[in-house]
């Protein structure tokens, strides 16, 4: 069939839609919601069989859902309508929670229901819930809604329902006074990424984000007890949370030290160490072992890595590589696994320019320690998804092990023609060869695990579920392969003839060399695609790598 995804941005919940209706064997295209002129324009011009809308703000205009079957992916169980679904399911703490894939009609979320698909509700962010339960279930339900199409005697049904209010921020206010650590906590999961929890901090009006529990300080309900690297821990009416993110007014999301510099002057609640801790608080780098295997987590805010994160994981990743164990797993973030340099921290710099510059070559300092580590074998378990620079960060390591389902987008161009580093020009050519590693760079369009892995450019697949409890298994077996000495020093011989051949450090030059021309040259066009991507402002037309439908070639079905 003909599909036109008609959505608010090309999110991940889109890309994996788009990918996975792709690999069905259906034409996709992509239209954003700009204006409903230029929707009918779309869908004039792509003649689609269905339209199937992932993620919208607003309603689809009566003069396409009257004439063409619209479906509509709800973050809702059977029956739900409204905006702020997801955010009353986390903030009441239901036990189960859904998907629904219903028609577009005149009335919001009311319409026949084709399809619904329904998941285990964890206590966690908004975001992340929508990454992972609520991307998997919609999968499911527009898979089955599409194959209704095909069914002549399907008949959605039309079910009755309740309308919720959209959550305000009157909903959303935390009583630091009253509210004890797990309301706050909720409130707070309820609102992440967006829009965030309205609060005063430091006397100014901001919003909260990235919530972590903490099991042992406690204070005067509302004060603040201190901080720790990027976050700040406050007292509730029971215990205390930490803070890691905050956008003041008229500013773009932060690390909340960054935000307000006061928060140097709390006493510093620093962490011994990397070992997880054992009872809840804020670490965003932690280190376990088992079996041979050291595993090395770095949960960091939206996968982005600044330059202090990529040092303290750098340091992190050398101390466990003086462990006596046989591997190291990079587990990344539960959500992402990394995306690469922190653009949002780069944007709030002095010179933009320079902290970029200091933030490649703190990612590249990291990818070069992976890649000189001698005495594990190294592994990358890529369990959430990754963009950019993140993509090639994990190739540095020996395995790449990607969850199925996991959303890879391994290219630069989107971020301004970025020319890219991680030492791509080194790690790309021997597994994919020069062309394809020129045609993983060019391209712009997501990447699923499966292709990533049948090009050679990631090790292998595993399946969602039990990733976590697989990744482990396999790396002990790893660990514990009556050969790995052997391996090991088959691993330093490559490297040593690789490094004969032509040193690391010139393929760290010459990539550097294009990306000191992206961040200080004439072109502006990084500075350019950056601000608009930290301050997430809207589209103003459909990127042509994803409305095929207005390529020049493009010919509208009869
Ligand atoms: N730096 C700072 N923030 C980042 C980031 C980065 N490198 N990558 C993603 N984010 C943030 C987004 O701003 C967004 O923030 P929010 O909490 O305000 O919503 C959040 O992470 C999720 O990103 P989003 O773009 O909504 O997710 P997605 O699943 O639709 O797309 C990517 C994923 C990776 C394709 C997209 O985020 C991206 O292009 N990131 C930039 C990658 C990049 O160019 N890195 C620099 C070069 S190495």
């Amino acid at each position: 069939m003909r599909i036109l995804l008609v959505t608010h941005s090309f999110n991940g919940l889109c890309q994996r839609l788009f990918c996975e209706l792709t690999a069905l064997g259906h034409e996709v295209s992509i239209e954003f919601d700009i204006a409903d002129s230029v929707t009918e324009e779309a869908v004039r011009l792509f003649q689609p069989e269905l339209i199937v809308a992932p993620f919208l703000k607003r309603a689809i205009t009566e003069a396409i859902w009257s004439r063409h079957t619209c479906l509509i992916v709800h973050p809702g169980i059977v029956g739900d309508r409204g905006p702020s679904a997801l955010d009353w399911a986390i903030r009441n703490a239901l036990g189960e929670w859904g998907v629904t894939v219903l028609q577009a009609e005149a009335e919001m979320d009311a319409g026949p229901v084709w399809a619904a698909a329904t998941f285990p509700l964890r206590a966690a962010r908004k975001a992340s819930i929508y990454r992972h339960e609520v991307t998997e279930a919609a999968v499911r339900a527009v898979t089955a809604a599409v194959n209704r199409q095909f069914e002549p005697n399907f008949k959605p049904e039309r079910v009755p329902g309740e309308a919720h209010a959209t959550m305000r921020q009157s909903d959303r206010g935390i009583d630091w006074q009253h509210d004890d650590s797990a309301t706050v906590l909720a409130k707070l999961n309820a609102a992440d990424g967006f829009p965030g929890v309205a609060d005063v901090l430091f006397g100014e009006p901001c919003h909260l984000f990235d919530a972590w529990p903490e099991a042992i300080f406690k204070g005067a309900p509302g004060s603040l007890l201190g901080h720790r690297e990027t976050a700040i821990c406050r007292a509730t009416a029971d215990g205390a949370v930490w803070i890691g993110h905050v956008k003041a007014a008229g500013g773009i999301k932060l690390p909340t030290t960054l935000a307000f510099p006061a928060a140097a002057e709390l006493p510093e609640l620093a962490l011994a160490g990397y070992w997880k801790s054992p009872t809840p608080t804020w670490q965003d780098i932690a280190y376990e072992e088992a079996a041979g295997v050291g595993f090395l987590s770095f949960e960091f805010y939206n996968g982005a890595m600044s330059t202090s994160q990529c040092r303290r994981l750098t340091e992190a990743f050398a101390w466990a590589a003086t462990r006596p164990t046989k591997v190291i797993v990079l587990r990344g973030g539960s959500d992402f696994w990394s995306n690469g340099i922190h653009l949002n921290t780069i944007e709030a710099a002095e010179s933009p320019a320079d902290e970029s510059w200091a933030n490649i070559n703190a990612i590249d300092d990291l990818a070069e320690a992976i890649l000189r580590c001698e005495r594990q074998l190294t592994v990358a378990a890529v369990g959430g998804n990754a963009g950019a620079g993140g993509c090639f960060l994990a190739r540095a390591t020996d395995f790449v092990w990607v969850r199925d389902g996991v959303m890879l987008n391994p290219h630069y161009k989107n971020m301004g023609n970025l020319y890219g580093s991680e030492f791509w020009t080194y790690l790309l050519p021997p597994r994919v060869g020069a062309a394809g590693a020129e045609t993983i760079m060019r391209h712009r369009l997501p990447m699923t695990a499966a292709e990533a892995v049948k090009l050679g450019f990631y090790d292998a697949r595993l399946p969602g579920p039990g990733f976590t409890v697989d990744v482990a298994r396999r790396a002990a077996e790893l660990a514990a392969a009556p050969d790995i000495d052997a391996q090991l020093a088959a691993k330093r011989a490559k490297r040593a003839a690789d490094e004969a051949v032509k040193p690391l450090s010139a393929y760290r030059d010459e990539e550097l060399k294009e990306m000191r021309r992206n961040f200080y040259g004439f072109d502006p066009s990084y500075h350019v695609a950056r601000y608009h991507f930290v301050s997430r402002s809207a589209h103003s037309w459909t990127p042509r790598h994803l409305a095929r439908h207005r390529d020049l070639d493009w010919k509208t079905p009869e």
